[in-house]
């Protein structure tokens, strides 16, 4: 009896939760909106040797520092209590197609920007270079 008191708690407790992680990812319309656009964007630059050594370029000047020689997220210069994202892990946290990391390069991650928007400094071929490159630290974790 009691047994079943605690089991039936611990049900809805699951679902109040479930209910509030749902609502939780339901995003604005505008956002939605945008990572539609992310999402249909085709990367124009083919992956080749150039285009990788041009996105390591790139992502060695200005990424580095924070994501780490090997894309880990353990770079040594991220500021204090700025955790980069692991770009080689299994999970891309803001969209797994070359549009969508080519567009959360391009505005960054908001609302703190710890990932701050790159527009006008890196110009969008070097920014598709810096997706060709990303992807190929990590041939086969992430997709
Ligand atoms: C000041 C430190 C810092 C620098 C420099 C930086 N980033 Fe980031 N980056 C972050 C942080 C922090 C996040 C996680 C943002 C979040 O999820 O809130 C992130 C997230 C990302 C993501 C999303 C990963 C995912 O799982 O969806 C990509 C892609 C990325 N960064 C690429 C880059 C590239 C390319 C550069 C260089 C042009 C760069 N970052 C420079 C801190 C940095």
């Amino acid at each position: 009896m009691a047994r079943g008191i605690v089991m039936g708690l611990g049900v809805i407790g699951v679902l109040a939760i479930a209910t509030v992680s749902q609502a939780g990812q339901a995003k604005p319309a505008a956002a939605g909106a945008a990572q539609a656009a992310a999402k249909a964007l085709k990367n124009p630059v083919p992956t080749n040797a150039a285009s990788v050594e041009a996105g390591k370029a790139t992502f060695t000047k200005y990424c580095r520092s924070c994501h780490g020689a090997e894309g880990k997220g353990d770079g040594p210069g991220a500021p204090k209590d700025v955790h980069p994202a692991n770009l080689i892990d299994a999970k891309w946290d803001h969209g797994s197609t070359d549009g969508e990391i080519f567009t959360t390069i391009k505005a960054g991650v908001g609302p703190k920007f710890d990932m701050d928007s790159w527009d006008g400094r890196i110009k969008d071929p070097d920014i598709w270079n810096l997706v060709n490159y990303i992807r190929s630290l990590s041939p086969t974790a992430k997709k």
